[in-house]
């Protein structure tokens, strides 16, 4: 590039640019004296020409050549302080880098969204009826979304809406594909689940593995032995009278049923109109995974694994001990009866399980996405069978499997029960894992009905101050009761098989406010069951805001649960259990506030003594007592009196923890530490 020198004193830039930087070149005055740069430059056209020793002496100036810049550039005076600035900027960046590495080694993992929230179940039939014949609906369900928001809960699992010929309310399903009509439409289903999403919500579908309906297309293939579904079902030879074993359905009688036109016998682990699929023929396998990508790749959120534990049976066919060895076998008809040591939990069914979920994680890899896995199986007091789907620390099965051990607290009601209860889970379930607890579902009595009303508050307190995910199923956070149900009214099939086995009692209509049905369906006057004749006052408009409501005080707690880290991320252990009381505590390393429960399950008032406690301040104030009227009270921690029924939630401030020094009464799922000054969590 070349210059000119202009009379004014600035140069211009060969290519026209002014540039008056330069002058300042100008007004230095201690050229040596044969020379000046001005001269210099009026001699020279080219930079390349240019004397260093000339420009040494010169002040740097905007638009410089690199030439001349680089004269300048080895100076100390600019070295210096430039590669000072480069080694701060490395180190601050190392620094940073170090400081981001460290936050995230020492951050304990987030919590999922199924860990955050309660899982909320919809029976879709009973939730509300949208068009009016009777029948709840999907559009019912996007009709009441904010219910769920009310209540501060996320994720809802609904039960079937497949299509189905509803012999078993659609646990019999006819196909995996489609909606029912009598729930409405596929699109009716995309609408409900885009609008969840829209609002934060997730949704959980059921999913039956184990079986279909006897009208589904693949069983017609089967029993007509179309050569690639022959095998897609449990065949075995009989005849009409002679079954192949001695094994029985869940819901009565044999468990094998002739079938005419294949001239064999299949196997129905419940009703003859539910044929088992045969998972051990890895093409029927190959279907269920394509049915749990259809979903998914729907946006589902995640499934609830139907009765898992009979997806195998054992193929020798062998009869199963009977429970009562001399009982005629003509007899042996109930699931009580026998032994299932041949059609339960047998070698293999965790490998397809397992198999299952490793096809729903890639869905899960997509940002804020994951996908959820909640497994059903009764295993009673064989609680180690039940852990088992929580997989391994290496192979990923379940996220939970449903806690059922609650469900028992009704019949023997203390606290000792209580306790139990609650131990049978922590003390069997494997270590990092994250527990949850069920007090009802669809399948078995409403608690208001089983323990008594005056235990609901108490029960829902337990329910959502335990750690791990409560699931609350619908109704019961207004402590709705089962209906009565006569021998002409029944709709469930294990009901017709027997009248106190049927689980219509607790699929009863919603209770949404004192209008017409409860406010299920406000357009006809037919609702597929009976609605609760106590609605007018049990129902969610009228407890919503109502202080000492069942509604008021689930929110109250569930609220709690969500903001107080103590409850999603500390320690729970347990205080005391006798025959009326369970009291634990729910605390957290660094963190101040602690939480003391004190929960009377019994039939009488009690008075409880802590005193021995000394980790606790020997005055202890209510935050929420299931007795609204309790709320605030203080008590010693020598005499805190609890109703029979009542429960309290106490706060307390304190540092001192009660976790080191009783390391066999307390659990926490990952070791969390809080830094009060800063308000982060942190490994320890
Ligand atoms: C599950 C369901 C139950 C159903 C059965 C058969 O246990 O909860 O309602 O009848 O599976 O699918």
């Amino acid at each position: 590039m070349s210059y000119i020198r202009k009379d004014s004193g600035s140069v211009e830039l060969a290519d026209g640019i002014r540039n008056l930087g330069f002058q300042d070149a100008d007004v230095v005055t201690d050229f040596p004296p044969h020379s000046s740069p001005r001269d210099a430059v009026e001699r020279k056209e080219s930079a390349a020409e240019i004397d260093d020793s000339v420009y040494a002496q010169v002040e740097p100036y905007a638009g410089m050549p690199k030439e001349v810049l680089l004269l300048y550039s080895s100076q100390a005076r600019y070295r210096v302080p430039r590669e000072v600035l480069f080694w701060l900027t490395v180190c601050c960046t190392l620094a940073l880098v170090a400081v981001t590495v460290a936050i995230i080694a020492l951050s304990p993992p987030c919590l999922g969204w199924w860990q955050i929230s309660p899982v909320y179940q919809v029976y879709p039939r009973s939730f509300k009826d949208s068009n009016g014949d009777g029948v709840g609906d999907l559009r019912g369900i996007k009709e009441k979304l904010d219910h769920f928001h009310s209540l501060n809960i996320k994720s809802i699992w609904i039960s079937p809406f497949y299509r189905s010929p509803m012999k078993d309310f659609g646990y019999d399903v006819e196909d995996f594909r489609d909606v029912d009509p009598l729930f409405g439409t596929m699109e009716d289903f995309e609408e409900l689940l885009a609008e969840m999403h829209k609002n934060g919500l997730k949704l959980i579908m059921d999913f039956i593995p184990n079986h279909s309906s006897d009208r589904h297309r693949w069983f017609n293939l089967s029993r007509t032995r179309d050569p690639l579904y022959e095998d897609y079902y449990v065949w075995a030879d009989c005849n009409a009278t002679k079954k192949p074993n001695n094994w029985v359905s869940i819901f009565g009688n044999s468990s094998w049923t002739y079938d005419e036109v294949r001239g064999q016998c299949y196997l129905h682990q419940f009703l003859k109109e539910q044929p088992d699929l045969n998972m051990r023929n890895p093409a029927v396998r190959k279907e269920i995974i394509d049915i749990i990508h259809f979903w998914l790749s729907k946006g589902v959120d995640g499934f609830r694994m139907d009765a898992v534990k009979h997806m195998l049976e054992a193929t020798h066919l062998r009869d199963e001990p009977q429970v009562d060895p001399n009982k005629p076998p003509e007899e042996v008809t109930t699931e009580w009866d026998l032994f299932h040591d041949y059609t339960t939990s047998q070698v293999g069914l965790h490998d397809i399980l397992r198999e299952f979920r490793a096809e729903m994680e890639p869905y899960s890899r997509e940002p804020g996405k994951y996908r959820f896995m909640v497994t059903e199986s009764y295993d009673y007091e064989e609680v180690e069978k039940t852990m088992m789907y929580y997989g391994t620390p290496l192979v990923k099965e379940s996220d939970f499997p449903f806690n059922f051990y609650l469900l028992d607290l009704p019949q023997n009601a203390s606290g000792l029960w209580a306790k139990h209860l609650v131990d049978l889970w922590m003390s069997n379930m494997p270590r990092g894992k994250w527990p949850n607890w069920v007090v009802g579902n669809h399948d078995r009595s409403r608690i208001a009905s089983s323990a008594g009303k005056m235990y609901v508050g108490v029960i829902n307190m337990l329910l959502l101050t335990l750690p791990g995910t409560p699931t609350t199923y619908y109704g019961e956070e207004i402590g709705m009761e089962n209906i009565n149900i006569t021998a002409d009214q029944v709709q469930d099939p294990f009901g017709k098989y027997n009248l106190s086995n049927s689980r219509d009692p607790q699929r009863s209509p919603m209770q949404w406010n004192s209008d017409m049905n409860a406010g299920f369906n406000n357009l006809t006057n037919i609702t597929w069951l009976p609605v609760h004749p106590d609605y007018k006052s049990v129902n969610v408009e009228v407890q919503k805001d109502s202080e000492g409501s069942t509604m008021f005080q689930y929110n109250f707690l569930n609220s709690l649960r969500q903001a107080e880290l103590p409850f999603l991320r500390g320690w729970f252990c347990y205080v005391q259990a006798d025959a009326n009381i369970f009291s634990y505590l729910r605390e957290l390393d660094g963190h101040k506030e602690a939480y003391l429960m004190v929960l009377n399950f019994g039939k009488q008032s009690a008075t409880t003594d802590l005193s021995s406690v000394r980790e606790l301040p020997d005055q202890l104030k209510v935050l929420m007592s299931t007795n609204s009227t309790n709320n605030g009270k203080v008590f010693q921690k020598s005499g805190i009196q609890t109703a029979a029924g009542e429960g309290l939630v106490i706060r307390y401030s304190t540092y001192t923890r009660f976790h080191p020094s009783h390391s066999t009464e307390c659990y926490v799922s990952e070791k969390a530490c809080y830094l009060d000054t800063v308000g982060i969590l942190y490994k320890c």
